[in-house]
């Protein structure tokens, strides 16, 4: 088998939206880096994943020349809120009020592999197998990996670990280095992709029998999500109970049983793991932490991660300037933790409302007090602000 010794200044683990959000803002910058991914480029295409770019992600695009060719135009986006059946659609405009630009992770990850591949050259490795990260202050920092042509090693100034909440970055340090401060919220959302579209706008319904979400994925199918117990596996949901459920929570009883594709059990929690750097290693996005679904922000906390970490890695690299590098960690922190109190919020508020065995009777009484001043809010751009308190 061949083998390989090269260098670069950045090697980026994980090319997911961080690792190639973060690869090309450098490649604009003018910093060599290098993506490793462990999967081919085809699946990450196609990879379901889920998350709209918010106005802030928005705005940091445009900083970077980038929104135009990242995302699309300016977009209308609705949600269906229902509570025990009951109906209100809502627009989901921009932090200033314009309709916002619609861009789904997806389409996002789709855009940034034709731009950084295909427009601007860049260097990422799909199919990147065994990783080793060597990261000791004493000498410069490698990675080793494998593929279909042999074991190659690359020398580098820094690492960043964009590989997700799974992957071999965070593994890599030593134990004792990093504080977990997580939160397990005591239930779980099925998922399930059924070959059912949406018909009309996105839904998120509260009753009395818990939380229900329908979320598009393409012109035929779509994705439920419900609030089940962390126990709960798929003995416990065959798909006639699935549909029974899906009917009373969305308080529809004409939604039809279609095929179901899969069924997944995603149990809620929320992760920090501080600090996000060690030597020479960085960790982004969901490497770095991790956010219940219901507040919809996992993604755009990982832009900005990356955001901050680019402007630090170009500075290290041209100027020589390691000061804002060696505060990534404190800076990030604190726009974390408001995002982690936005998404506790939500998840508390959507899921108390619900099911009362959660969380007993009173919390259910005050979650649905919280829904009625949102609901009963004289224009949209209420519920927005209070959906986003303390986010801008
Ligand atoms: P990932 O997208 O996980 O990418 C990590 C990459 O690293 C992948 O390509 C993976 O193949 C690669 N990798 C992993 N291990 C290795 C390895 N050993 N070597 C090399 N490569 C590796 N966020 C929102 O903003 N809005 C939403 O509405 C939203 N809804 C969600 C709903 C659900 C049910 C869930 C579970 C999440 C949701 N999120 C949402 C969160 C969002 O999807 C994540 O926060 C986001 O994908 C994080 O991006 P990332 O690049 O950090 O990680
Ligand atoms: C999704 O599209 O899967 C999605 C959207 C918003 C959420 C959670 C999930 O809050």
């Amino acid at each position: 088998m061949a083998s390989s010794r090269e260098q670069s200044s950045v090697v980026i683990i994980g090319g997911g939206v961080s690792g190639l959000a973060l690869a090309t803002f450098l490649q604009l910058s003018g910093v060599a880096c290098v993506v490793l991914e462990r999967c081919e480029r085809a699946y990450v295409e196609v990879r379901q994943r889920a998350g709209v770019v918010e106005a802030r992600g928005v705005r940091m695009l445009e900083r970077w020349g980038l929104a135009d060719r990242l995302l699309g135009g300016p977009v209308a986006h609705t949600i269906d809120y229902r509570v025990n059946g009951s109906s209100r659609v809502f627009k989901v405009m921009a932090d200033d009020g314009s309709p916002g630009r619609f861009c789904t992770q997806q389409m996002l990850v789709n855009n940034l592999l034709r731009e950084l591949i295909d427009v601007m050259q860049g260097d990422v490795r799909f199919g990147a197998a065994d990783i080793g990260i060597h990261n000791d202050k004493n000498s410069r920092s490698r990675v080793t990996y494998t593929d279909a042509n042999g074991t190659h090693v690359i020398d580098c100034d820094y690492i960043v670990g964009c590989d997700g909440n799974r992957g071999v970055s965070r593994a890599s340090i030593p134990h004792g280095v990093l504080t977990k401060t997580s939160h397990e919220f005591g239930y779980a959302w099925l998922a399930a992709l059924v070959e059912a579209p949406v018909i009309g706008d996105p839904i998120m319904a509260v009753s009395d029998h818990g939380f229900a979400a329908q979320l598009p994925r393409g012109p035929q199918r779509s994705r439920y999500y419900l609030q089940c117990a962390l126990s709960d596996g798929p003995e416990d949901w065959p798909d006639e109970r699935l549909w029974d459920e899906i009917r009373l929570r969305m308080g529809d009883s004409a939604i039809a049983n279609a095929r179901v594709h899969d069924k997944d059990f995603i149990p809620l929690r929320a992760v920090v793991h501080a600090p996000m750097q060690h030597e020479n290693l960085f960790l982004a996005g969901d490497a770095a932490h991790l956010v219940p679904p219901t507040g919809a922000k996992g993604m755009n906390l990982a832009l900005y991660d990356v955001d901050v970490l680019a402007q630090a890695l170009v500075r290290a690299v041209k100027a020589g300037d390691r000061s804002q590098l060696d505060a990534y960690s404190a800076t990030c922190l604190p726009h974390i933790w408001t995002y982690q109190e936005f998404s506790t919020w939500m998840t508390d508020t959507m899921h108390d409302a619900g099911d009362p065995t959660q969380h007993g009777k009173f919390r259910q009484a005050i979650a649905r007090a919280r829904l009625d001043t949102l609901f009963e809010a004289p224009a949209a751009a209420q519920l927005h602000a209070a959906f986003h308190r303390g986010m801008v």
